[in-house]
């Protein structure tokens, strides 16, 4: 999904903050009026906090768990992760009242839903992974009430598992609509399928028996790296489309299939060396700068030149830093976040981007 708004920090104030497990917390913002536009979301994405933690400055991702249809509502989950930094503040620290710097909605992990349609979503989440599950699955339910949505849901026990009060009130009252499937590492379930993690054999199992296999089913996978591994692995084995599932990523993966991906992206190295021109539209502003082919990235390269550039993780997988190529050409390092149609269409990562020609082109405003 592509859009030409900004992406900006705002201040907003805490609304509220509940704990929901013992490592989890929600947490609402207040949205005053004037700034609703700027914060109007699609189901799936996410918002980035700046934060200071022990002099630091952090940026770090949360998915919207909150539906676009609930208007007045902006929510976050923040899962504490072992030493995170971020997290371990969030969690800890966060009280209604406080202010905090939040950038507006970004992300593509969504897709686009019709009222007529009658067909069947299917999510994998696991630990935090549901936040963005959740915020698509009110939206789809709502939206498309002749559609099915079926979640496979992994967590370690019963009671590290977000958002379980609330997908069983959903459940009660969307009429059948909505099947949740508890798969839990320590799990003692007489049937074994839901009891250990979720491997690709496992998800195969879970397709076969809970899902009827349409060609116009949605697939969303998110939550812990293998995980997404597995489950991408049992899909293509049961010959589901690429362009059907929907992936999003909370960090950068370190298995050996994703480092593939990287050595295959720097093979495809151009043969430009040189210092490139490069423009850079930002906020409607022009600004040149000259930049390495074989040096830093497009997006440090614009920081250092004072450029109040968009980002988060630097490690492409949040597309918090994606922009436009509009001339010259370009390679990316990794990309874990655009699509093939996105990449298609000319945009990049910019924290992943080298030039590859003497003139360069790229609009962050077409973002
Ligand atoms: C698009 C996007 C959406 C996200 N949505 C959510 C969300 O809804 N809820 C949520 O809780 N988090 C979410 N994240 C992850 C979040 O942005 C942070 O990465 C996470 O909170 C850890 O940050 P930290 O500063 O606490 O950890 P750091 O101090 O950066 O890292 C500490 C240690 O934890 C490891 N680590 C980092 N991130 C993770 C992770 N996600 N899982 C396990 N280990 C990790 C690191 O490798 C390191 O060893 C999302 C990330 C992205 C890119
Ligand atoms: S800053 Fe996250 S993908 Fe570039």
């Amino acid at each position: 999904m592509s859009s030409t708004r900004m992406a900006r920090f705002h201040t907003l104030e805490v609304e509220e903050v509940h704990q929901e497990t013992p490592d989890c917390i929600v947490v609402g913002f207040k949205v005053p009026p004037a700034e609703q536009t700027d914060f109007a979301f699609q189901h799936g994405q996410y918002l980035t906090l700046k934060l200071t933690v022990n002099g630091e400055e952090l940026r770090r991702s949360y998915s919207i768990c909150s539906s676009p249809l609930d208007k007045e509502h902006l929510r976050i989950a923040v899962k504490k992760v072992a030493n995170g930094r971020a997290s371990t503040q969030l969690v800890d620290k966060l009280k209604a009242g406080m202010r905090i710097e939040v950038m507006t909605p970004m992300g593509s992990f969504t897709t686009a839903l019709d009222p007529a349609k009658a067909r069947n979503f299917v999510a994998f989440a696991a630990g935090s992974g549901i936040t963005p599950i959740l915020s698509i699955l009110k939206t789809v339910l709502r939206t498309e009430p002749k559609s099915t949505f079926t979640l496979f849901y992994g967590n370690t026990d019963v009671d590290r598992i977000i958002f379980r009060q609330r997908l069983e009130e959903l459940k009660a009252q969307c009429g059948g609509r909505l099947s949740v499937h508890h798969i839990l590492t320590k799990g003692v379930d007489e049937d074994r399928l839901f009891n250990g993690r979720i491997t690709s054999e496992k998800a195969v199992e879970l397709l076969k028996r809970f899902v009827a296999d349409r060609n116009d089913n949605q697939y969303f996978i998110c939550g812990p790296e293998q995980m997404m591994v597995n489950v991408s692995e049992a899909l293509e084995k049961e010959g589901v489309e690429k362009k059907r599932i929907h992936i999003e990523l909370f960090n950068t993966p370190v298995s050996t299939e994703a480092k593939k991906e990287v050595e295959h992206a720097h093979s495809a190295a151009g043969a430009f060396n040189g210092v490139a021109d490069v423009k850079v539209i930002l906020d409607g502003r022009e600004h040149e700068l000259k930049i390495p082919a074989r040096g830093d990235a497009v997006l440090d390269a614009a920081l250092d030149g004072g450029l109040d550039v968009p980002y988060a993780c630097k490690g492409a997988v949040c597309c918090t830093c994606k922009a436009r190529v509009v001339e010259g050409q370009v390679e990316m390092e990794m990309n874990y976040a655009l699509t093939d149609d996105e990449v298609a269409d000319g945009y990049v990562l910019t924290c992943q981007t080298h030039p590859r020609s003497a003139r360069v082109v790229i609009d962050y405003d077409q973002h």
